[in-house]
């Protein structure tokens, strides 16, 4: 049994197909990113998915309950956290994590080591009792991620965590995310358009207009959509006639190119010849943003602007 599991899943609003037949699933444990521009459909399927919102059409399991019908039981099992801020300002750190713990049945006895295990993990302990409207807009991100993880929750869901955060921010976030998910197995499902924060999940789903145009881990998939380019540095006569041999182009001042889909077997077979006279090599391999564009386009997205949907081809 998978942790996630999501087939053929619709929600439309008045012939707006925000999630539009998507079908994928997501081991336990696994870092899952959920990428998309805007209006992609990517918080509707999280509230799908979390139980707030009923789908059109389509099936969705966590932990093998049905989100149509055991809303409850999934209740239990998941942590949330909000694309907006849904802490109380007027209470501190540690009353606002209290009666996140008391809403989830826990005891204060646990509640209380488990709230100050957490506030040191992700470095709020000094912030522990001071109101949360004097906190800054990371701290509060930081503490809502930790009231999401309080109930040691099986799955958490993460709507843009990182938006508007400063990169070291982003940073102790990230890494945080990461130790939970070491230390506790935690399956984390987690949307994001910060493309490169995506570089190493376990796996990724980029997600367009609603539906899937790209599922798996993300470093094959760029392997599969593209081809390294390889440069060697050479001005040796011979060198040079052998670069060319294997099939490499000139790119000016000295500089020799191959485009490959296998840019290590190339360097062995090329490093393994011998009597070569190279200067200097680059590998340039895609990067996820690359791949990103080249499935969702480049046409800029405001959020939730109505405009007629194309038919789009999808290449998988
Ligand atoms: N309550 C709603 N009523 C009508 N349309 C909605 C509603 N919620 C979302 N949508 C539309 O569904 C699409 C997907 O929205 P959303 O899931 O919020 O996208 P994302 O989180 O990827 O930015 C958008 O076109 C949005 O305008
Ligand atoms: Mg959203």
């Amino acid at each position: 049994m998978n942790a996630i599991e999501v087939k053929e899943l619709y929600k439309s609003y008045d012939g707006v197909h925000a999630v539009n037949g998507i079908t994928f699933e997501i081991g336990y444990g696994e870092l899952f990113g959920f990428l998309g521009p805007n209006g992609a459909g990517k918080t509707t399927t999280i509230n799908i998915l979390c139980t707030l919102l009923k789908p059109t059409a389509g099936q969705a399991f966590i932990a093998g309950l049905d989100v149509s019908r055991e809303s409850d039981k999934i209740r239990e099992h998941i942590g949330l956290v909000f694309q907006e801020t849904t802490l109380d300002n007027e209470l501190t750190t540690f009353e606002n994590l209290l009666f996140h713990a008391y809403l989830y049945g826990m005891g204060r006895h646990d509640a209380v080591k488990r709230i100050d295990d957490l506030l040191s993990m992700i470095g709020l302990q000094s912030k522990k009792n001071e109101l949360v409207k004097h906190l800054s807009g990371g701290m509060k991100r930081r503490l809502e991620l930790i009231r999401g993880l309080l109930h040691k929750p099986r799955v958490l869901f993460l709507d843009e965590p990182t938006i508007g955060l400063d990169p070291q921010t982003r940073a102790n976030v990230w890494g945080f995310i990461k130790e939970m998910k070491r230390a506790e197995g935690t399956t984390i499902f987690v949307t994001t358009h910060y493309i490169e924060e995506a570089s190493d999940f376990d796996r990724i789903a980029i997600i367009d207009h609603g539906r899937i145009v790209a599922v798996g881990n993300p470093n094959k998939l760029i392997n599969e959509m593209g081809r390294a380019t390889v440069t060697f540095g050479a001005t040796d006569g011979a060198t040079v006639q052998t670069l060319i041999g294997h099939g490499m182009i000139e790119s000016g001042s000295g500089e020799y190119q191959i485009k490959t889909e296998d840019p290590d077997l190339f360097l062995k077979q090329i490093l393994n010849l011998s009597g070569l006279k190279i200067n200097e090599f680059k590998i340039k391999k895609p990067v996820l943003e690359e791949l990103y564009l080249s499935l969702t386009g480049s046409e800029i997205r405001d959020e939730y602007v109505d405009r007629p949907r194309k038919i789009r081809g999808h290449n998988r």
